[in-house]
């Protein structure tokens, strides 16, 4: 087995770690203080080619493999896990799903300005009462015809208030039960669609997630994504490539917090020597650089499994399952090793903690991963 990465990738590596050093770190604390939204940031994304990354270049996209998106993704989230997700969700739960599934016509409209940021995209699957339970869509889409009319509310949605346009998974034919459920471009202006307010969240402030209501928006035919009850497949196809960006959002984080921790503990002295030569420290460094290149390797399986078009839902929910228990340890330890200064802004740790918990709910708690693992084991 070839552990080597390709020059391209290296390349895309260091493009990602230095776009995060020097345009994301130095704004990061007061972004998250204000719960500010990264606009400028997620501009020279965009332009530098992150938001659309493994899309073919016909349609703006860097054409770029899987491998090379977990690469960006763990460098960017190592300094702003809040731009990685507005990245992740552009990538995998946007765009990918529409190159892999729209009509040229939705390509040509929404693609081509998704994948260099000119517009930004969301996924809205869950409701107030279908989170986990993502078939119980209480979201409805009557046809009418020549249009689907769209009543109901979206929750936790990323990139709510932001995005131009969402994917939304809406039930047409409830007999048909999760067979009957369709995912519709709504666009952001159609008539009847609201956003709610900003949440204010624990972790990932800079991102906004917000509900969505419709209150009977027609959705013109055409914005429908595949076949009439495709939704629900579509939606679980998505987010099975979107575990993988997720895994390497929080792999991120756990490599960050590690590398701070790893450079405060050689500048820290206590009882004479700087902390790192103390027992206690280093085992705590021990186990945080082994998990991480546990979960870095995890990530990277089931990116290559992507990329060679082998199954990747098992591998993927076991690299978001591990990678997401990485970081909310590595980032706890990460904050123990600062002691007080840990507890504190300017040293990033106690945001990275923060930020670690999410990874272990969106696109699926730890639980739901367990249920995809299990099923794939014993089918
Ligand atoms: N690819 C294609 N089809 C798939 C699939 C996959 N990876 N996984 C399931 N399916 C299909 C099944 O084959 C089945 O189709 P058929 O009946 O036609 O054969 C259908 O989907 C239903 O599958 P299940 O019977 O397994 O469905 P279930 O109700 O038992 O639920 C589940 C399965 C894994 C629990 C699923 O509901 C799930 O993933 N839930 C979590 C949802 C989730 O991740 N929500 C996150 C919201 S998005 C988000 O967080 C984004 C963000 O903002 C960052």
């Amino acid at each position: 087995m070839d552990f080597q990465l390709t020059e391209e990738q290296l390349a895309v590596q260091a493009a990602a770690r230095d776009f995060a050093q020097s345009e994301l770190w130095a704004g990061v604390i007061e972004r998250d203080e204000h719960q500010k939204f990264p606009a400028e940031q997620i501009k020279k994304m965009g332009e530098l080619g992150f938001l659309g990354m493994m899309v073919s270049p016909e349609y703006g996209g860097g054409g770029m493999d899987t491998v090379s998106y977990v690469l960006a993704m763990e460098e960017i989230s190592k300094v702003d896990a809040s731009c990685s997700v507005i990245m992740s969700v552009n990538n995998s739960l946007v765009c990918w799903g529409l190159e892999k599934y729209g009509t040229e016509e939705q390509k040509q409209k929404y693609l081509t300005r998704l994948t260099t940021g000119e517009i930004i995209g969301a996924f809205a699957l869950s409701e107030p009462e279908a989170g986990s339970d993502a078939t119980s869509q209480q979201t409805t889409a009557e046809d009418k015809g020549d249009y689907y009319l769209l009543n109901g509310t979206k929750n936790w949605i990323t990139n709510g208030t932001t995005a131009s346009v969402y994917l939304v998974v809406a039930q047409t034919n409830p007999e048909l039960k999760h067979r009957g459920i369709n995912v519709l471009i709504v666009e952001k202006g159609m008539e009847g669609f609201q956003t709610g307010p900003k949440e204010n969240k624990l972790g990932i402030r800079g991102s906004d997630t917000c509900s969505l209501l419709f209150n009977d928006v027609k959705v013109p035919k055409a914005n429908r994504i595949g076949e009439d009850g495709f939704g629900f497949k579509f939606a679980m196809q998505v987010l099975a490539g979107g575990r993988i960006g997720i895994a390497a959002q929080a792999l991120g984080i756990a490599s960050g917090s590690y590398e701070l921790a790893l450079k405060y503990s050689k500048e820290r002295k206590a009882f004479g020597v700087p902390i790192s030569q103390h027992q206690a420290i280093q085992f705590k460094l021990a186990d945080m650089a082994t998990n991480i290149d546990a979960a870095r390797l995890l990530c990277l399986q089931a990116a290559a499994d992507k990329d060679a078009h082998r199954d990747y839902a098992k591998s993927g929910a076991m690299a978001k399952l591990f990678a997401s228990k990485t970081a909310m340890d590595a980032s706890v330890e990460a904050v123990q090793i600062h002691g007080g200064y840990g507890f504190v802004k300017e040293y990033h740790v106690e945001r990275l903690m923060r930020d670690a918990k999410i990874t272990q709910i969106y696109e699926g708690t730890s639980e739901i991963q367990k249920i995809v693992i299990s099923r794939e084991i014993l089918k």
